[in-house]
């Protein structure tokens, strides 16, 4: 019954879909961070981090692009594979990358690619009311999908910037609508970037899966940041949702167990990290 877990050789299961439902449910809050290899996904597991993505944030950490848009399936493929050796507990998402997922054939190879090779448990991808027919197409393959809403960074060049989304009422109903639709069309998880508190609130309340925020305000039911962010890593400005987890602490492993521990008794994220 329990071959998986003895595999992993842990006296606990790995979360998976089912135990982020359930997190949801008894208002458990999920934490979650990125990550890009080996070493550091084996250092978030050990701090007990429930999700962990490898983001196409990469191209930006990692390779020095100034957006995600230059990121491939390789890329990603990758990375994951990297991670996927250092992970005993947490649930594995990789991100599908710009352009990526346009058509249903495509999305659905890339995505088993992500899977398959990059070992991932569930693939990411953002979009809104647009997607819709992919997401469904992926679900009844029976891939598990993430669904990004909000700011959508591979669309910087169109947005003109990174900047908050759903500040109107109109894009934020329209917001709660797409995030509706994608859960019917099968995404297990909805994860929104910077959007106001209101906003994350609402989406929460709308939907049965569990909705993962950045810069979402304190109701969504889980937290993901950039791991390079709250390890004080990324030279230059850091958005308004990030916070330093390094400059209280001795080592890497203590600034995530801080993290983890601030996910998890809701001291994360305060009012300064939040939008209006
Ligand atoms: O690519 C990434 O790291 C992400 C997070 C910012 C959520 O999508």
């Amino acid at each position: 019954m329990y071959t998986q877990l003895e595999q992993r050789g842990m006296p606990e299961p790995p979360v998976n879909v089912s135990t982020l439902r359930k997190m949801k449910q008894e208002g458990e809050p999920i934490a979650c961070l990125t990550a890009y290899d080996a070493s550091y996904a084996a250092l978030v597991d050990a701090a007990r981090t429930d999700l962990v993505l490898v983001g196409d944030s990469l191209g930006m950490v990692i390779q020095g692009h100034d957006t995600t848009v230059p990121v491939t399936v390789d890329d990603i493929v990758y990375h994951s594979r990297a991670v996927a050796r250092g992970l005993r507990r947490a649930f594995l998402v990789a991100d599908m990358p710009f352009m990526s997922y346009t058509e249903t054939g495509q999305a659905l190879d890339n995505a088993v690619r992500i899977m398959q090779e990059g070992g991932a448990m569930m693939v990411k991808l953002e979009g809104g009311d647009d997607q819709v027919e992919i997401v469904e197409h992926l679900a009844r393959h029976d891939i598990p999908v993430c669904a990004h809403l909000g700011l959508k960074p591979q669309s910087v060049h169109k947005i003109g910037g990174f900047k908050v989304q759903g500040r109107e009422p109109d894009q934020a109903q329209q917001m709660v609508t797409s995030a509706q639709r994608l859960q019917d069309a099968g995404a297990d998880v909805v994860l929104l970037e910077c959007v106001p508190n209101e906003v994350g609130k609402k989406i929460t309340a709308a939907l049965q899966v569990p909705v993962i925020g950045i810069g979402a305000g304190p109701d969504v039911d889980g937290q993901i940041l950039v791991l390079y962010d709250i390890l004080d890593i990324t030279q230059g400005r850091t958005p308004r949702f990030v916070r330093n987890f390094q400059e209280e602490h001795t080592s890497p492993l203590e600034a995530v167990k801080a993290y983890v521990q601030a996910v998890k008794d809701r001291s994360y994220p305060a009012a300064e990290h939040c939008f209006s």
